[in-house]
């Protein structure tokens, strides 16, 4: 085991790029927010000045309303498109005036990466002491989320684009991009010079991708209008897992930390309102899963993915919900043929196991399904995600995803997008541990 926990270290020690974690050269030549979150658990493990750097940069690229944005361009680079010229973050009035970023957000992992952080620790009091530092931050990103992006107040945060949600060409969004008719952009595609096309995104995506970006734009990403008029508006499980997750977490740190009280009065309220909500509104019984919500078009998006799953790791649902979910893994995700878990559900025509988020096994996700079966004693599936996840990293490296058919790794060529992908060697490192 050793052997493999060693270039896991090499791989994030590589990616470092002094003060922050690029996700893999050349492909994310950037700061990532969700990215920089999973980095900092793998590097707690051996080296807590980087790990804490990791998430101090981070929060330093915070603007005035408490955003955080999706993409951090600390560097110029000519290997990634769209870059800051066209996203343009100095629109937004309380944008970060020091560093340029993107108008758009990713699943707020903060707080539940400082209490890993946390758990991880061997000098408890010094990492107390820096969480104390910063934590503040986190919360206001909480507050910017339930003040701006939930308008009808129902404690559920909507995304306002693909890129928002991290699971980025997932076959659910087919649904909305057929309500749209984007212009055809003209633009050189970067990522396909890095990896092969039949990986990543189409060029039809894209030009979705793209217009969503230029109407929050044309209205200098104000909330309110991008909530009036942003054709891709998504209650999303994953993202709301990992808000409802990272509250309950900033509660226990400040818990810890003392004398918070109207912090943790503010974060039980969201957090009651927010677990009530998720589970009345984004359970379908029909399917036995959670599933996404188009507020834009008042349409539940009947579609199973592994982010349905994601909430047996923020205590969402109760143990009868958290059997059901279960069951529907197993049944759908979990054959002999397959690794856990698929991206996308392995049943359905949408389902490509090549191609970025509408299949392939995902180690990130791998990492909160694993947690949140132990969390509900289903330890026999917890191991079988833990031994998958090795498993296919050893097979192939520390790719960016993973064909989920086992039949497809034999010649160790089923590892796909990025190589040497820092969160792949990140919670790599953190399970063996
Ligand atoms: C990309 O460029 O594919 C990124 O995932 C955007 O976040």
């Amino acid at each position: 085991m050793k052997a493999i926990q060693n270039k896991a270290i090499e791989v994030l020690n590589k990616n470092w790029k002094d003060g922050f974690s690029v996700p893999c050269a050349n492909l994310y030549p950037f700061q990532w927010f969700w990215d920089s979150g999973f980095i900092a658990i793998g590097f707690a493990h051996f080296d807590m000045p980087k790990s804490e750097k990791e998430i101090e940069t981070l929060l330093d690229s915070q603007w005035g309303n408490g955003f955080i944005p999706h993409i951090i361009f600390h560097t110029e680079s000519d290997t990634y498109f769209p870059g800051s010229d066209f996203h343009r973050s100095d629109l937004h009035v309380q944008a970060s005036r020091e560093y340029r970023s993107t108008g758009m957000t990713q699943p707020p992992v903060t707080g539940f990466v400082l209490q890993e952080m946390y758990r991880i620790s061997k000098d408890k009091k010094a990492t107390l002491k820096f969480i104390e530092g910063v934590i503040d931050k986190v919360y206001d990103n909480h507050n910017y989320f339930y003040t701006n992006r939930d308008p009808q107040n129902e404690g559920l945060i909507y995304i306002y684009h693909n890129w928002e949600s991290g699971t980025d060409n997932s076959p659910i969004w087919d649904d909305i991009w057929a309500t749209m008719n984007p212009p055809e952009y003209t633009f050189e595609r970067r990522d396909t010079t890095h990896v092969d096309a039949s990986e990543r995104p189409s060029k039809r995506e894209y030009d979705h991708y793209l217009h969503i970006i230029d109407i929050a734009k044309e209205h200098n990403y104000k909330d309110e209008k991008i909530a009036e008029l942003s054709p891709f508006l998504v209650q999303d499980p994953l993202f709301n897992t990992m808000l409802i997750k990272s509250n309950e977490s900033l509660i226990d740190l400040y818990q810890l930390i003392g004398d918070n009280q109207d912090k943790i009065a503010q974060l039980e309220k969201w957090q009651n309102q927010a677990i009530e909500s998720f589970n009345n509104k984004l359970f379908d019984k029909e399917l036995g899963a959670y599933i996404h919500y188009d507020l834009r078009n008042e349409k539940p998006l009947r579609f199973v993915s592994s982010s349905s799953f994601s909430p047996i790791y923020a205590n969402i649902p109760s143990k009868e919900k958290a059997a059901i979910l279960v069951k529907t893994m197993m049944d759908k995700f979990g054959n002999d043929h397959q690794y856990l878990c698929a991206s996308f559900d392995p049943t359905s025509e949408r389902f490509n196991p090549k191609k970025y988020w509408r299949g392939p096994v995902w180690v990130n996700l791998n990492w909160i399904l694993y947690k949140g079966l132990i969390q509900y004693g289903y330890n026999d599936i917890a191991k079988r995600v833990k031994e998958d996840t090795i498993e296919i990293i050893e097979k192939n490296g520390f790719y960016e995803y993973f064909d989920s058919r086992k039949e497809e790794h034999v010649d160790g060529k089923a590892g796909y997008g990025g190589k040497d992908f820092s969160w792949s060697a990140a919670l790599l490192i953190d399970m063996l541990n």
